[in-house]
């Protein structure tokens, strides 16, 4: 079933996992993740950045993810990752996404918090949990190659949650988005330290590229919610262009869609043991 990222993230935090949280960008990759899901008895996360919203629509994703939700025996998640001001927000809650994030981390400490708590408000009244950001992930969410980040600040941290009452915040530990240009150079003792002070679930941002053993460690250390975007590009795109390699004469689109599902869930699936969310729906 559709159900809001919540419980969902509050169970994870209670039982010291995260819930994977994985973005889609067509048809293709809704039916892969919740796959995968399923096949892992794991909840799960859907996510589009603005970039996708403006690809296909909200109201298109909404659908999507709704008809095949609606069929799954895992709860499922539709989540606006990235959001950019209330207004996107605000149309994603009337769409019907079940979970947002309202980004001010490009913002000073005042502006975002009067951002978010503007988010906060108005998804609250419609029982729509917010994600806030605090401390900058580096890179851009839609390209391949990332730079610069800034780590977060424990006390701003506490004092961002308190004044805002969001339901989860994501912090900047060292990751960025897209694949790393070099090892990254992660603070994980930093997820403890604000794990110490603030009491809702934390989000990791920019997985793709992290080693397994970061990622787990970030997850024991108190990180909820774990964001992956650019590995499943990449695995969908990889698999498109080598049958297109092997099979020059394959000109049905289902035929390149089922190898790129295939490769989505299967990477999906691996994620989802990373993150310790298997057999927990
Ligand atoms: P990656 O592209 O590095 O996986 O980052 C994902 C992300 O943080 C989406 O918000
Ligand atoms: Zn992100
Ligand atoms: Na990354």
């Amino acid at each position: 079933p559709l159900v809001t990222s919540k419980e969902m993230l509050l169970e994870a935090q209670k039982g010291g996992y995260a819930v994977g949280a994985f973005n889609v960008e067509n048809m293709e990759m809704v039916l892969a993740v919740i796959a995968a899901a399923e096949e892992a008895k794991a909840p799960v996360m859907l996510q589009t950045t603005p970039s996708t919203v403006k690809y296909a629509s909200l109201d298109m994703y909404v659908a999507m993810v709704k008809a095949r939700a609606a069929k799954a025996t895992v709860p499922v998640c539709i989540h606006l990752d990235h959001g950019t001001d209330f207004e996107l927000a605000a149309a994603a809650i009337e769409a019907g996404y079940t979970s947002v994030m309202i980004d001010g981390s490009h913002d000073s400490f005042e502006d975002n918090i009067s951002k978010t708590k503007a988010v906060v408000d108005e998804a609250q009244a419609k029982g729509i949990p917010v994600e806030a950001e605090l401390g900058k992930v580096g890179g851009k969410e839609d390209d391949l190659v990332s730079e610069g980040n800034a780590n977060t600040d424990p006390q701003e941290a506490k004092e961002f949650v308190e004044r805002t009452g969001v339901d989860s915040l994501a912090i900047g530990i060292g990751t960025a988005h897209g694949f790393y240009v070099g090892e990254p150079v992660l603070d994980k003792e930093l997820v403890s330290k604000v794990k110490e002070v603030v009491s809702i679930p934390l989000v990791l941002h920019g997985a793709s590229g992290l080693s397994d053993s970061d990622v787990s460690e970030c997850v024991r250390r108190g990180m909820c919610k774990v964001n992956f975007a650019t590995e499943l590009r990449v695995a969908y795109t990889d698999a498109m262009k080598k049958l297109a390699k092997e099979a020059p004469d394959t000109f049905d689109p289902k035929k390149y869609g089922t190898v790129s599902m295939e490769a989505v869930k299967e990477l999906v699936k691996n994620r989802m043991n990373v993150c310790g969310c298997v057999g927990k729906a």
